[in-house]
């Protein structure tokens, strides 16, 4: 069997046969573990619940009412049919105007109308995966290299570097100033890169954040623009949550509003990548962006697009939904207080069992604080506390090391892709073993974190527990759980 697969593999590729794609991380294996026994109120309630997805289910209804209303946009309906052969016909790379148009316009919206967006610099892509890859074909050779600050979304290792060749490197930002991204950081980076002959293409940046759940302030994105255009290098923002954002006090500030400010920018070196994945919680639709303001770059994105259109029956119901402005207005609205409340819920259903999260106002998750639970301050202690989040509480959340963060401690749980019935369950099991645990330890002291916050948390996972778990269980820290090779990667 061994050599069958030697032999196959023979006449594979380097990229066929390699782990490029990443599935190996703690990140996938969580979504594995769901996979092979899923949380069910009836059939499976010991199951695990899915906290490791960051989807937007909270505004289904609002969609499936706007369908039902709007018969015709769907082509493969009594009222829509007659649309249907201009709509299956061969379409070009540019895209359908109306598309292009409501898609500018959506963008513009979800910024505040303070910004406007150029239908002809919207190009398409298959979600914005396929964007991100566009984007580093478009301004980086193969050993090329994009800062990114920590921690970030585990999917870039896979989306900028596997068929490309980019490398990213770290930019190492820390939880003692809520993980702002500084000017100092991004100029170790830089300089560490060019100690090791790296040449340094691009800053990647994700605002709001994906783990964090927090925006950049202006202030912070004005200094960003401003290292870019010292070091003449690109600026690509993942703004894929722009929607997201819950509260009113700390409005969503994109890049683009900067550097309509910034009359000294060089605009060539600022690009934009965008999805209704997250903002409209459409990700099985991969409409992905590209907004450059580098014609050069417009130009060869939306020759590569070809490897990544979005279906012409995609583009012409999205055109309709978003040309809908008082639909979109509600959306956007309800959207907002529906994850605000979501995020209120859960954050304070953790703070009952003295569980702490990063200060956010914006994403699909919680960045949770539970350094204090690790047996000592290192990465394996965090993957021994994940494995009994996984096993024993059944939560797939992500681990902080597979987002690259610099310190152990820090969990990715996604709470907006679930009902309410199911996050009370979460939030009920991380009660009772957060009860259990606390009956049951004696109190050690832990180095602390220096956190800008108060940390209230007294509670620690003793070894022993972690332990015992383990070998009742027939798993060490590093047991791999089995699944099957043709497991779905999703992010
Ligand atoms: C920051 C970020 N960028 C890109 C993606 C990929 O999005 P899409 O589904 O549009 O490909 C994700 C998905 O989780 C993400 O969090």
């Amino acid at each position: 069997m061994a050599a069958n697969l030697r032999n196959q593999n023979q006449l594979l590729s380097k990229m066929a046969i390699g782990d490029g794609h990443g599935e190996n991380s703690p990140y996938f294996d969580g979504w594995k573990a769901y996979d092979e026994y899923p949380y069910h109120p009836i059939d499976r309630p010991d199951g695990v619940i899915q906290m490791g997805l960051a989807e937007n289910q909270l505004c289904f209804d609002l969609i499936q009412d706007w369908l039902m209303k709007n018969p015709k946009a769907s082509i493969c309906t009594p009222d829509g049919v007659l649309n249907f052969k201009d709509t299956a016909i061969f379409q070009d790379y540019h895209g359908l105007p109306e598309f292009r148009a409501a898609m500018a316009k959506f963008m513009g919206k979800v910024r505040g109308d303070r910004v406007k967006f150029d239908p002809d610099r919207i190009v398409m892509s298959g979600g914005a995966t396929g964007a991100q890859e566009t984007i580093a074909f478009c301004l980086a050779n193969p050993g090329d290299a994009f800062l990114v600050p920590t921690p970030y979304y585990p999917g870039f290792d896979r989306d900028l570097t596997w068929r490309t060749g980019v490398q990213l490197v770290p930019v190492v930002c820390a939880s003692s100033n809520n993980f702002k991204i500084t000017k100092s950081a991004l100029e170790d980076a830089y300089r560490e890169a060019q100690e090791k002959n790296i040449r340094v293409n691009g800053l990647l940046i994700t605002n709001p954040s994906n783990p964090l759940g927090t925006i950049l302030d202006r202030q912070t994105l004005k200094g960003i623009v401003s290292f870019i255009n010292e070091k003449n290098i690109h600026l690509v923002c993942d703004e894929i949550y722009a929607a997201t954002v819950f509260t009113n006090q700390h409005n969503f500030v994109s890049v683009s509003e900067v550097i309509e400010e910034d009359t000294e920018c060089n605009r060539n070196l600022v690009h934009i990548v965008y999805s209704l994945s997250k903002d409209m919680g459409l990700p099985g639709f991969r409409v992905g962006i590209i907004y450059s303001y580098n014609d050069a770059v417009v130009n060869c994105a939306r020759k590569m697009s070809s490897f990544g259109l979005v279906s012409s029956q995609t583009q012409h119901l999205i055109a309709a939904m978003l040309s809908d402005d008082e639909f979109v207005d509600r959306f956007i609205a309800k959207s907002k207080e529906r994850l605000d409340k979501r995020h209120k819920d859960f954050t304070e259903g953790l703070k009952q069992v003295e569980i702490d999260c990063l200060n956010g106002n914006a994403g699909l998750f919680v960045w949770m604080d539970l350094h204090k639970l690790l047996k000592d301050q290192s990465f394996e202690a965090e993957m021994e506390l994940w494995k009994v989040i996984i096993n024993k509480i059944k939560l797939n959340v992500s681990p902080g090391s597979s987002f690259h963060c610099s310190e152990p401690g820090w969990f990715r749980v996604c709470i907006a892709n679930m009902d309410d019935s199911t996050m009370e369950v979460a939030l009920s099991r991380i009660r009772d073993f957060m009860h259990q645990n606390k009956d049951q330890n004696t109190e050690v002291k832990m180095p602390a974190r220096k956190l800008c916050r108060q940390s209230s948390l007294k509670l620690s996972l003793s070894r022993g527990k972690v332990e015992d778990f383990m070998s009742q269980n027939n798993m060490s820290p590093r047991t791999p759980i089995p699944h099957s090779p043709l497991v779905r990667a999703r992010t």
